[in-house]
């Protein structure tokens, strides 16, 4: 398995709190199976793109410490981008391993800004592969998947959070995700692990749940082949999306996400 979205810089977000709890969490990974990891730390506020040695400095830590307990991990920086109006992807942690394409983003859990759709897709339009990490998890996309039908539609990518597959982070979550991958908008499953307890980084259990619920192509697609496709540049396997139903108990929120979108019609 390879996970595209983890916390595992030390003391740097809300990851773990110093290099010891780096070094648990890898060992665990590893463990459970997972063979390349993306390291996503919060790149949040405009000030965190001026981390940059910061951010290089503490990745060769991590890797001086996989070394030194012989581990067989491969490890890429990355980062988890909040979207911000002024947001660039011009730096060496904006894109998976630097590849100049593949970017994790996110944006507020309770929101969709209207510059959302509009920055997503001018990344696109410069050849930038834009990831939404952990649409199930934002509430206007629980209210109305459609949301994320539109995303996919425009070109990027969306990444599950493990946990949310087995209701770690709620049932409304939880039905949201697979609602998502029942109407082919899943592109990862990925653990955003922060720790080694509540939010761990382990992918085992969910790969093997979602095997006997989905098949294993299926699951092998998020969690192997597309993850080591988005690393390395590559184009995704990505299948027809099917759209949901206009959701007519809400006329008043797909108004205005038509109204959000409508840019994309027009020349
Ligand atoms: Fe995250």
């Amino acid at each position: 398995m390879i996970d595209i979205h983890t916390h595992l810089l030390p003391e740097f977000d809300d990851g773990p709190k110093d290099l010891d709890e780096t070094r648990k969490m890898l060992a665990l990974a590893e463990k459970d199976g997972t063979t390349e990891v993306v390291l996503t730390s919060h790149i949040l506020n405009p000030s965190d793109h001026e981390r940059e040695d910061e951010i290089l400095e503490k990745f060769e830590l991590v890797k001086q410490v996989i070394r030194k307990d012989g581990r067989s991990l491969e490890i890429y920086l990355g980062g988890e981008i909040y979207v911000h109006p002024e947001t660039k992807l011009d730096r060496v942690f904006s894109t998976f391993n630097n590849n100049k394409k593949y970017a994790l983003v996110e944006f507020g859990m309770r929101q969709i800004p209207e510059f959302v759709p509009k920055i997503l897709f001018d990344w696109l339009m410069e050849g930038y592969k834009p990831i939404i990490a952990h649409p199930e998890r934002v509430l206007p996309i629980m209210k109305n998947p459609s949301y994320a039908y539109k995303f996919v539609q425009m070109g990027a990518a969306l990444q599950l959070n493990a946990g949310s597959l087995l209701g770690v982070f709620g049932d409304s979550a939880k039905k949201c995700a697979h609602e998502l991958i029942e109407h082919k908008l899943v592109h990862f499953i990925a653990s955003d692990g922060h720790d080694t307890n509540s939010r761990s980084i382990s992918l085992r259990k969910v790969y093997q749940s979602m095997v006997i619920k989905y098949g294993e192509p299926l699951v092998k697609t998020l969690m192997e082949d597309n993850p080591k496709r988005a690393i390395r540049g590559e184009e995704l396997i990505r299948e027809e999306p099917i759209p949901f139903e206009e959701d007519e108990v809400r006329p008043t929120r797909w108004k205005a996400l038509k109204r959000k979108l409508r840019f994309l019609r027009e020349p």
